[in-house]
């Protein structure tokens, strides 16, 4: 079984308003899987249940095969709004995972100074979040998931503060890193283009209780981002979110 994340029959309500009935899905190993729904349908409630973070009204969550319902520090996860402590150093922002897990200084510094080229951060750790872009916040974050070292990040919305040129850099280099780390990722969009560029697998989430309406598999071929058939696939996603 390659699966890294299983959500298995997750039942969710706040008071009398259902959230899920009966949803499932799974994430294999080195695979990118993007989630995307209307505003308010429950994504990230979903990551809130597949973090540990909140305990769905039933349902179990498996990481790599073990049940982990419930069980926090699981997964690494970049909140929606990820915001660096302003008050800390870009350094000490990334830092802290694994400050928490108690690692001595010198050891940190051997995890991150490796890892700061690859995310673009190389001569700006000492900086504080204020001082620098947002798509280099964006990297120090996407840094900070990826040092929590569990077995999948999950990414809620993680380029959507980005503006528009940012943002397609920050999805193309991240594309990038996440074959060469091989990391398998679940991502929250509300961009077909990302979501397409990045995923091989897409979900779309739709209704009240939310459910899976279609989930499409993104062809990898070379040239496909160039052809017709993306246009039509994209179409295709568009009318299965508004429909
Ligand atoms: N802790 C909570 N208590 C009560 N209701 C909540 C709670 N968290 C979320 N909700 C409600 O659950 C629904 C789903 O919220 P959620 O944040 O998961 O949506 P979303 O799909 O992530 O939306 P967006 O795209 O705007 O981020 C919303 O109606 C929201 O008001
Ligand atoms: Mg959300």
């Amino acid at each position: 079984m390659n699966d890294v994340l299983v959500l298995d029959n997750i039942s969710h309500a706040f008071g009398q308003q259902p959230i899920f009935d009966n949803l499932s899905m799974s994430v294999s190993k080195n695979d990118v899987v993007s989630i995307v729904g209307a505003s308010g349908v429950g994504k990230t409630t979903l990551f809130n249940i597949a973090a540990g973070l909140l305990v769905p009204s039933s349902g179990k969550v498996f990481i790599n095969g073990k049940e982990t319902t419930g069980e926090a520090g699981t997964v690494g996860y970049m909140l929606q709004k990820d915001l660096l402590l302003p008050f800390k150093s870009v350094y000490d922002n990334i830092a802290l995972p694994l400050t928490l897990k108690g690692y001595s200084k010198a050891k940190i510094a051997d995890i991150i100074n490796p890892q700061l080229a690859s995310f673009g951060l190389e001569g700006l750790e000492h900086q504080y979040p204020q001082m620098l872009s947002g798509g280099q916040r964006q990297r120090a974050a996407l840094l900070r998931t990826y040092l929590s070292d569990n077995p999948i990040m999950l990414l809620d919305e993680p380029f959507s503060a980005l503006d528009f040129v940012t943002k397609d850099e920050m999805y193309h280099w991240f594309s990038k890193l996440q074959k060469r780390l091989e990391l398998t990722c679940l991502i929250i969009t509300h961009d077909i283009d990302e979501a397409i560029y990045l995923s091989d697998q897409l979900y779309v989430l739709k209704g009240s209780p939310a459910e899976f309406t279609q989930t499409f598999s993104i062809p990898k071929c070379e040239g496909f981002l160039d052809s017709q058939d993306y246009l039509n696939l994209k179409k295709q996603i568009f009318a299965a979110i508004q429909s």
